[in-house]
């Protein structure tokens, strides 16, 4: 008999309780239990991104996190940013700026670079480019270093740079 825990947390602005096997991940937590479905499992080993959804603002890879660990938290996945109606502005940027092909990991994508641009606006350097704050803009090469965790296997980095950079430019 599999060990359960009770577990709640905010998901997209609803709370939400659940009784789940201590094993199970987030992701699970919100595909399987929660029918949110948007959040995509690609590897399942926290190597591609497709996974990611934002935990109180942080992005996180939703398979590498166990559920019960979120107690309280403030999560929001794809669903959560924006509706077909009110898309979020990033999604409308991905549209605009053809930012995929199949689609599979374009919600992860997506999260993620929200939480980029709140990344660079908190201040938070990145690897291998450094203090940006030292710079006029934000390049090319410091958001693919930063979206380097989010894997598109039909290749359509450069229009999801071309999407990022043009909330960004809005945002600045
Ligand atoms: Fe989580 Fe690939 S499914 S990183
Ligand atoms: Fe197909 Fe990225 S659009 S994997």
């Amino acid at each position: 008999q599999p060990a359960t825990m009770k577990v709640s947390f905010d998901v997209n602005g609803k709370r939400r309780n659940l009784e789940l096997d201590t094993r199970t991940t987030l992701l699970d937590a919100l595909r399987e239990h929660l029918h949110l479905t948007g959040t995509k499992k690609g590897c399942d080993h926290g190597q591609c991104g497709a996974c990611t959804v934002m935990v109180d603002g942080q992005r996180i890879n939703s398979c590498l996190s166990l559920a019960v660990m979120h107690q309280g938290d403030r999560i929001t996945t794809i669903e959560g940013l924006g509706q077909p109606d009110r898309l979020h502005p990033m999604q409308a940027a991905f549209v605009k700026h053809d930012g995929y092909q199949c689609g599979y990991c374009t919600p992860g994508q997506i999260c993620s670079a929200v939480a980029v641009l709140d990344e660079i606006k908190a201040g938070i350097p990145s690897h291998a480019t450094g203090d940006f704050t030292t710079r006029p803009a934000i390049t090319n090469e410091e958001i693919r270093e930063r979206m380097s965790g989010n894997i598109c296997r039909c290749g359509a980095y450069s229009n999801i740079v071309d999407a990022i950079n043009d909330v960004a430019g809005v945002r600045a």
